[in-house]
């Protein structure tokens, strides 16, 4: 929610800045902006005020005061004319999802105080800008949002003291996000100084390493053709960054005797393994459909190293320690839209391996109920992002009961990695489509590994039963790749049925999951109404909306209950809509109108059936020329509750 790019070093910021947006733009596409500090005047030394740029040679929609260089626009990045400006070589960018204040060109960051010194692009919100609002008295203001408050807030820290006392840029940051409540990822120039300072608290941001040069963005993909070596720094910390690429991280002092609020920390570099080309398009027209025609290899991916088939047994890099596993008497999942699907195919297979009570709640309704036994749970956070804040907020509030916490996540350094005892990577790569795709198969994928490992463990899963699920994980990439192969016969089924009213997705058991996923993905993508019911529960309400212009699709494969969730389809045919089966390979519906193949990998059959529904969303959207990678009102990070 809202991506936030920085650079300072000895190249043009502009293009760099720019770039890292464009890479940011899943993350919101309301906005777009960058400041730049103009390089005649920067001197990488005092603070100093007042002095300002002509405009004369920067697009209609910059402004050059105060020796700031700010371009933002409302709508995609690419409506945002990028400033020529070579000398500039520090600036920060920011791609938003409004919260505060609609999507117009004033709303937009970055923001800039009175004398247009200091620009702040921020992530977050800040619950009490009202309130510092009215403490700042007669600043001018000039859009509705939270952020500004905090440029203006800074120049008034920086204004305080002349001379040698004056607080430099860190210490007024420092100062700053000390009173703001809410959450944050902030990020500040001055334009005087080639550097730029930031702060997070609840949003995500990370450094990377350059030569001569750091980095700064809300997640690796923004600056990964830059440089690999990375820094995710913690909640409380402020970093500052100076033009020849030092970095010094600054974090809250617990020791309340020291006279500053901060103090400097090592944070470890780490490389991130993901490749640069991992993030770009490869010559497909949207990143959905690359990422769905990855996941045989993410697949693989999340598998690698993990399954000994002879030995029945499964390595997670997780071990739970033994006296916690026999006692555990509930394992809960908490998580949100696709995760919380995926959460909803694994329980079942965690009760059914481990013998083990599985709850899945939705995070933003999740509480630690009375009667619950902390000692005895395990609460699983479930997030492709590790940065959803309903999810986050939900598996600390297991932490605060005492509840033993794991993620299940694709993001190394993510917040949620830090909120929890243990950590699971599901390792699909990166992922850029709003809608997620590959994610949610890798997630079932390590869910189901956990499965299995909790099923061994506890000694209530057999080796003969753990290698033939075992066996069948390892089927799983080649059974993708022949959904995939079929592509064609999905195109065929979306141009037929792309103008239809509605549509509705039919599962049992391990179908129901998938066919709310399904829905989820034609609504999100195609802005199509679509619903996934348990079949059964048709006769029970739904069917009066069945006509002959709402087609259902259905799961009607292994673990899918198959010949059940047929009479259910049977029962919509009836009623004049037409029918779209997932169909395992050794059975055969003459009755459906059009029927998919999915081949025999036993209770993950509904998985495959998954990448039909992937495709057919795809395609109806594509059909409709719908903004498939970033569709309407949505984002890829959800940062706020
Ligand atoms: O990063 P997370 O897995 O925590 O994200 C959760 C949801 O916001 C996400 O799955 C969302 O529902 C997707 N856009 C669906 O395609």
């Amino acid at each position: 929610m809202c991506g936030i790019i920085g650079y300072v070093g000895d190249e043009a910021a502009a293009p760099i800045v720019y770039q890292g947006l464009e890479n940011l733009e899943y993350r919101g596409y309301d906005s777009a902006g960058i400041a730049l500090v103009n390089g005649a005047r920067a001197t990488g030394g005092s603070r100093a005020t007042g002095g300002s740029r002509t405009t004369g040679d920067v697009a209609p929609d910059v402004a050059a005061d105060g020796g700031l260089t700010v371009a933002k626009r409302s709508g995609e990045v690419s409506n945002l004319t990028v400033p020529d400006a070579p000398d500039a070589t520090c600036g920060i960018g920011h791609t938003r999802w409004s919260t505060h204040g609609p999507p117009t060109d004033a709303n937009a960051h970055p923001h800039v105080d009175c004398a247009e010194s200091i620009a702040v692009v921020h992530n977050g919100i800040i619950e009490n800008h009202e309130t510092l609002k009215a403490e700042l008295g007669d600043h001018e203001f000039t859009s509705q949002t939270d952020t500004e408050v905090v440029p203006h807030l800074l120049e008034t820290e920086l204004s305080e003291t002349a001379g040698e006392d004056a607080p430099d840029l860190r210490t007024a940051v420092e100062r700053v996000v000390d009173r703001l409540e809410g959450s944050y990822a902030v990020c500040a120039i001055h334009a005087d100084e080639n550097r730029i300072v930031a702060a997070r608290d609840g949003s995500p941001l990370v450094v990377g390493h350059g030569e001569d040069a750091a980095f700064l963005a809300s997640d690796v993909t923004a600056f990964l053709e830059h440089t690999r070596e990375v820094t995710y720094l913690e909640d409380g910390d402020v970093v500052d960054l100076s033009a020849d690429g030092d970095v010094e991280v600054f974090a809250p002092s617990d020791d309340a005797a020291e006279s500053l609020p901060r103090r400097p920390v090592d944070r470890s570099v780490e490389t991130v393994e993901w490749e640069a080309d991992a993030a770009e398009k490869a010559g497909y027209e949207h990143y959905m459909r690359k990422e769905i025609h990855e996941q045989p290899t993410a697949l693989r991916q999340t598998l690698s190293g993990r399954v000994d088939v002879d030995r029945a047994r499964v390595d997670l890099d997780v071990s739970l320690p033994e006296a916690f596993l026999e006692r555990v008497e509930e394992v809960q999942i908490v998580a949100c839209g696709t995760s919380y699907y995926a959460g909803r195919y694994a329980a079942r297979l965690i009760e059914s391996f481990a013998d083990v009570r599985t709850t899945v709640e939705i995070a933003s309704e999740y509480e630690f109920g009375a009667g619950r036994d902390p000692d005895r749970t395990l609460t699983i956070a479930v997030t492709q992002s590790g940065e959803t804040a309903d999810t986050l907020g939900a598996i600390r509030r297991a932490d605060s009961a005492g509840a033993r916490t794991l993620a299940v996540t694709n993001t190394l350094g993510s917040s949620v990695t830090r909120a929890v005892d243990d950590a699971v990577f599901i390792r699909a790569g990166p992922e850029i489509g709003v809608a997620a795709t590959k994610t949610f198969a890798s997630q079932v994928t390590t869910l189901a590994l956990l499965a299995v490992a909790l099923g061994r463990e506890r000694g209530t899963l057999s080796a003969a039963r753990a290698r033939s699920v075992l066996e069948d994980l390892r089927g799983l990439p080649g059974a993708v790749q022949q959904a995939l192969d079929a592509e064609a016969d999905v195109v065929t089924a979306a141009e037929r049925y792309c103008d239809e009213d509605a549509f509705f997705f039919l599962g049992r058991d391990l179908g129901v999951p998938v066919a709310l996923e399904g829905a989820l993905k034609l609504k999100e993508i195609a802005y199509d109404h679509a619903e996934g019911f348990p079949a059964g529960e048709l006769k029970h309400g739904p069917l009066a909306l069945v006509t002959d212009r709402t087609p259902v699709l259905a799961v009607l494969t292994e673990g899918g209950a198959p010949a059940e969730t047929m009479t259910n389809v049977t029962e919509a045919q009836t009623r004049g809509a037409d029918a779209i089966g997932c169909v395992s390979a050794d059975r055969e519906f003459g009755t459906l109108d059009v029927a998919f193949e999915v081949p025999d990998v036993g209770l993950l059959e509904p998985l495959v059936a998954n990448v039909y529904f992937q495709l057919f969303a795809y395609h109806v959207a594509n059909e409709k020329g719908r903004a498939i990678d970033k569709p309407r009102n949505l984002a890829k990070s959800v940062t706020v509750e």
